[in-house]
């Protein structure tokens, strides 16, 4: 059964569960416990499959390179592998993480606006296809670590392109004033190329820009686009540099309510591989490999968040609160980008027709609105809530804010459930604690009090 409630497509079976991944969620909840992460397996390997066929066919040479900041676990690393996509790691717990899933090192592209001296040997040492340089000083640094180690480092350098976006602003990051990359204005670009190119530790091998994330329409992609053709005709002819890889980095938005009309990953491809062929062949440049970075749009939809509700509160002429056993630490978004959701009680959603305006508040020590003024069916303590579209920077931007367990990660296939990630346990948000010596003893703290 396929309902439409008011706000999403939805699979629903017979007993009025929702489903996800063929699996009956309220099934889940009784064995894995709330909140809990959830992602469609099938909905995650369409959207990679998705990418590599609309990019695939209409360009010569094509990466896709998922973005793992969205959301990386050693289970994600292994099925973007068994995909063919390459991976984006943005730091070295991400490189970590995917290097002992056994991820081909070859098809890893190292970023970071500040990569550690261990972060760039441990890209060297595992020999990642990609380092993205992200400034002048990077590029010495690397180049140093690099010959030290009697090895050349496969690069790019991340530019900034100067595209403004429609997104908000604290996921705009091509613009002038961005703290990442190297500026095409003002030249900063420019000497990066020339110095890239005199450095025996590095091979630069091309360009990056990544100008934002959740873009909701294409003509920023291809206002990058004409960007980066005019400025790699620039560097042929000044500095000889002939492109052979032009990554342009992710930003698709997705569909987190009903108002959000994001261009589909065709219209995607449809707006940037022509213009980008034209763009390079009236500049007269041989066509570099393209490289996308997707992250949002490969994972985002295909997560579910499921939350057992709580206390229901109804201010009288004013509004209903219910509350929901998680909240800030395991999804930030409506806190840091006033991120907005869509949800529905999952244990009888065929009663969403009977819709009920409320506002769905976090168990944190905030002001922690998860979904503010919702439509959801008649809910009572008890009853499972399941927010839509949570795949991407949910689990991955996850805390432990007033000590709450970070929630189980599952995925779901088929009608079988797997773990990802487990339940953090009580015992483990103490595994890492150290008592002070001075503060172990009771009468050294006593001493200690009386002293001070
Ligand atoms: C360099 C880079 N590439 C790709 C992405 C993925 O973006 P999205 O998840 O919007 O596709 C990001 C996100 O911040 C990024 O910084």
């Amino acid at each position: 059964m396929t309902p439409k409630t008011p706000n999403r497509m939805l699979r629903v079976n017979e007993a009025g569960h929702l489903v996800v991944g063929g699996c009956d969620v309220v099934e889940l909840a009784e064995k894995h416990g709330t909140p809990l992460y959830l992602y469609d397996e099938a909905e995650i390997r369409r959207r990679c499959r998705d990418y590599l066929s609309e990019f695939g066919t209409r360009f010569p040479q094509v990466e896709i390179a998922y973005a793992s900041k969205a959301a990386l676990t050693m289970g994600i690393a292994r099925l973007m592998d068994q995909e063919g996509m390459a991976l984006d790691v943005a730091s070295a717990g991400e490189l970590y993480t995917a290097l002992q899933a056994n991820f081909p090192a070859e098809r890893i592209k190292m970023h970071g606006n500040y990569k550690s001296d261990l972060e760039l040997r441990m890209a060297l040492e595992a020999k990642v296809g990609r380092v993205v340089c992200d400034s002048l000083t990077e590029l010495e640094q690397l180049d140093e670590a690099a010959r030290k180690m009697g090895t050349v480092a496969e690069i790019l350098i991340r530019v900034r392109p100067g595209i403004d976006t429609h997104t908000h602003e604290l996921i705009q990051t091509g613009q002038v004033d961005s703290k990442f990359g190297v500026g095409i204005f003002g030249g900063e670009a420019h000497e990066a190329i020339e110095l890239a190119l005199k450095c025996e530790g590095l091979h630069l091998r091309g360009l990056h820009c990544h100008i934002g994330s959740q873009l909701l329409e294409t003509d920023a992609f291809e206002r990058t686009v004409d960007q980066m053709v005019e400025f790699l005709a620039l560097v042929r002819d000044d500095l000889g540099f002939e492109c052979e890889d032009l990554d342009i980095g992710g930003g698709l938005g997705i569909r987190y309510t009903e108002k959000d009309e994001p261009p589909t990953v065709a219209d995607l491809a449809e707006a940037i591989c022509p213009r980008l062929l034209r763009a390079l062949k009236n500049h007269d440049l041989s066509v570099p490999r393209l490289i996308l970075e997707p992250g949002r749009s490969i994972v985002g939809e295909a997560g579910v968040t499921l939350y057992t509700i709580g206390v229901i509160k109804d201010i009288p002429s004013l509004r209903t609160y219910v509350s929901v056993d998680g909240g800030l630490s395991d999804n930030p978004r409506p806190a840091l980008y006033d991120a907005v959701y869509e949800a529905v009680v999952a244990n009888r959603v065929e009663e969403h027709a009977a819709c009920e305006w409320v506002r769905v508040a976090g168990k944190h020590c905030e002001t922690d609105t998860l979904i503010d003024d919702t439509c959801i069916g008649h809910c009572e303590p008890g009853d499972l809530l399941a927010v839509f579209a949570t795949g991407a920077y949910n689990y991955a931007m996850a805390s432990n804010y007033n000590r709450f367990t970070r929630p189980a990660v599952v995925l779901c296939c088929d009608g079988q459930d797997e773990l990802l990630v487990e339940r953090e346990s009580l015992a483990d948000l103490i595994s890492h604690d150290r008592i002070p010596k001075h503060l172990a003893a009771k009468e050294a703290a006593e001493d200690c009090k009386q002293q001070g």
